[in-house]
């Protein structure tokens, strides 16, 4: 019989990317999702029929509690979150219920229901924030700059201390942005590559960004997912930092994703404070030193190549909505 994986946040980036690795691995891959007035599985359309989806929320523990004692997964992926750090400011307290506090919850209904179970928290190098050391690895300090960062340290501490308080297999991923066509489109990188694919389908003429100097490790979503998977495989849960050890500006970033379509960027960015942040993260660049011996892991798309490819792929995707909306 297969194993059986539960992964909250299914309908998200990552979720969606984790959710075909598990089931090319021959996973029963049950995936929690919560109730919405519109469907929005769009990211897990082509895999919907493989997939159990179950409903059930961060906010709601008797619901978790109910998934597990339905399903039984050997395995759980805590992808859900309030993850948009912009959000965080505007709605802090809900940040901390679901972010951090849902954290507690799904690792009480763990412990309640089977302390078997192998689970991975999506920690997130937003926790550095104002950074303490360059670069940044698992014991660097975390000194977080906004309600999001704050609720992901509290998320990742009570990770360990179910740990350590009652002996569960619980591991804690400190990722660094990862990205690709899936990304959401209120993120800086999905927001240029498709705002690059519309200026150059003539659909508009510019995209108005916040802080151009902001500095992020980039890398590809595939990738990290893997990285989630074999921390559950290992014989004692740990935490591990996953990134690809290049930092690079957001400039960097519409430099090359215009110039993939001929474009300058100077002609087609305008900056706005609406898009600044009340508090910067401004610098994030990773060690993986532990993740490469311990696991194996190694980033394998460059920041090059993420780049023209999130543009190919939204340009593909204007194509195809521009075509549809013509004919
Ligand atoms: P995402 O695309 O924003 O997906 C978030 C998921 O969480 C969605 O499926 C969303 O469901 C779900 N969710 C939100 N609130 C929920 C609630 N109350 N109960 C149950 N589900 C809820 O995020 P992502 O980029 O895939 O990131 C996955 C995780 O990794 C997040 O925890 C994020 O904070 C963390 N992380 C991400 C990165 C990155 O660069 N992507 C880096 C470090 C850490 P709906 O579809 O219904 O909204
Ligand atoms: N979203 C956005 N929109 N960001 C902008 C813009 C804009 O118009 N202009 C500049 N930026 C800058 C932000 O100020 C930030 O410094 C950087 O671009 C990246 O912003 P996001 O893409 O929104 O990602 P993030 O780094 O804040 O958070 C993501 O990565 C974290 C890991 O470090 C999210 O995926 C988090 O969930 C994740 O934990």
């Amino acid at each position: 019989m297969s194993r059986t994986a539960l992964i909250t946040g299914i309908t998200g980036q990552d979720g969606s990317h984790l959710a075909e690795l598990l089931l090319d691995l021959g996973y029963h891959v049950v995936g929690m999702v919560r109730r919405t007035s519109t469907v929005n599985f769009e990211r897990i359309a082509h895999i919907q029929e493989r997939l159990t989806l179950v409903p059930g929320d961060l906010l709601d523990q008797y619901s978790l509690v109910r998934v597990l004692q339905e399903h039984r997964p050997a395995e759980v992926y805590n992808l859900a979150a309030q993850s948009f750090v912009k959000t965080s400011w505007d709605q802090p307290v809900l940040t901390g219920e679901v972010t951090a506090l849902g954290v507690t919850r799904l690792l009480d209904a763990i412990r309640i229901v089977d302390p078997s179970i192998r689970f991975y928290q999506a920690s997130s190098s937003e926790m550095f924030g104002k950074v303490q050391e360059v670069p940044q690895r698992e014991e660097t300090p975390f000194y977080p700059r906004s309600p999001y960062g704050v609720a992901k340290v509290y998320g990742h501490w009570i990770t360990v201390n179910y740990r350590e308080s009652y002996d569960l297999f619980a591991a804690s991923g400190i990722l660094f942005n990862h990205e690709g066509p899936r990304r959401g489109l209120e993120f800086v990188t999905r927001k240029i590559t498709n705002g690059v694919a519309r200026i150059k389908h003539g659909l508009q003429d510019h995209i108005v960004l916040g802080n151009l100097d902001a500095r992020r490790d980039w890398g590809w979503a595939p990738d990290y997912v893997r990285a989630m998977w074999l921390m559950l495989q290992q014989d004692a849960p740990d935490d591990f930092v996953i990134a690809t050890g290049e930092t690079h500006a957001v400039q960097e970033f519409c430099e090359i994703a215009f110039g993939h379509v001929g474009l300058d960027w100077r002609q087609h960015v305008r900056q706005d404070p609406a898009f600044m942040r009340p508090a910067e993260v401004e610098l994030l660049i990773g060690d993986a030193s532990k993740a490469k011996s311990k696991l194996g892991w190694a980033p394998t798309v460059s920041f090059h190549d993420l780049v023209s490819g999130m543009v190919d792929a939204d340009m593909a995707v204007v194509k195809a909505a521009n075509t549809a909306v013509t004919a």
